[in-house]
């Protein structure tokens, strides 16, 4: 049993996921805890059974797009019966929330790609009519379509630090020009393909962000995949430019916090107990719609 439990030594905390690494030093286990964050802070309450969810769904996107590109995923379910960590988790929470996942060196920058306007794009569209550098037309309201999906790159920042949007020029810069026109390439074909997807399923996908890692066989796709963490999820019955539309998403939790007048610093204030179930049934909504399964009906 020791010797088990040393085989998963504890790598790092990420703000939702905890990062082991495996016995073959080319895997990771990664775990999806039930902690949320807004504004860059993890929020003192988590949300019930919200990385069950979230790795149910980036698992299934994993598998419909391996032929657009090569992801991390190795194993969805890996045989840990003999593992846990005594700090962190019991054998039976480790369930449905743990990935054995491929070892890449993840890329210096967030592939964020946008068909729809929203959120920071919004923003700074307001300001200059551009979203990363890219013009766009004139008199545009939030929420509305884009003639054509744009990929608006981000810096990855550092713990505490905000990640900015940036010029495809400056994602050269930090990544290498052949590697920056494979991300945009790749992203773009992605956000197609699931925005058609999901958009029969009526949910929009306003807006999404990848995170691509190198390995000994190049670029493949990590972390997770088109979330409600990840992504901006619009019910597309609802869906009416010139507002904010009730979301899939955290919106919901990002809304919330507004309206306390917190200063986005820590320590975040606490989650009311209605906001935390609200939020664990738009998680579980959007799991149900986009791949027929919810949490109840899992093996
Ligand atoms: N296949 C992989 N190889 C290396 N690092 C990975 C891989 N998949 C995910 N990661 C990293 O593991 C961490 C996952 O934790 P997460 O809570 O999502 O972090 P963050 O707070 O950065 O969102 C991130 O730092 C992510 O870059
Ligand atoms: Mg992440």
């Amino acid at each position: 049993m020791k010797d088990i439990a040393h085989s998963y030594p504890f790598l790092r905390q990420g703000k939702v996921r905890d990062v082991y690494a495996a016995p073959d030093h080319t895997l990771l286990l990664i775990v999806a805890s039930d902690r949320i964050s807004a504004f860059d802070h993890i929020l003192p309450n988590t949300i019930p059974e919200k990385g069950r969810i979230l790795t149910k769904l980036s698992n299934f996107w994993f598998n419909m797009t391996k032929d657009i590109i090569a992801n991390h995923l190795v194993d969805a379910d890996p045989r840990i019966d003999n593992w846990t960590d005594p700090v962190r988790w019991s054998q039976s929470d480790l369930r449905g929330r743990s990935v054995m996942v491929r070892k890449a060196q993840p890329l210096k920058i967030e592939a964020i790609v946008r068909g729809y306007l929203a959120g920071s794009g919004w923003k700074d569209y307001l300001t200059n009519g551009r979203v990363c550098s890219i013009s766009l037309p004139e008199g545009l309201l939030e929420g509305d379509k884009l003639p054509e999906a744009i990929f608006t790159p981000s810096t990855k920042a550092d713990t505490g630090a905000h990640d900015e949007n940036i010029s495809f020029e400056e994602a050269r810069n930090l990544v290498g020009s052949d590697i920056a026109s494979q991300v945009r390439d790749v992203s773009l074909k992605l956000y197609n393909f699931a925005e058609a997807y999901a958009r029969q399923r009526g949910i929009i996908i306003a807006d999404t962000k990848f995170e691509f890692g190198l390995t000994d066989d190049g670029l493949i796709l990590i972390d997770e995949l088109f979330t409600p963490d990840s992504s901006r999820f619009w019910p597309a019955n609802s869906y009416r430019p010139g507002s904010s539309p009730p979301s899939f998403d955290k919106q919901f939790v990002r809304d919330y916090l507004e309206n306390t007048h917190w200063n986005k610093q820590p320590p975040a204030p606490p989650l009311p107990v209605h906001i935390v179930f609200k939020t664990a049934e738009k998680y579980k909504e959007a799991l149900r719609r986009l791949t027929d399964y919810s949490q109840e009906a899992k093996a």
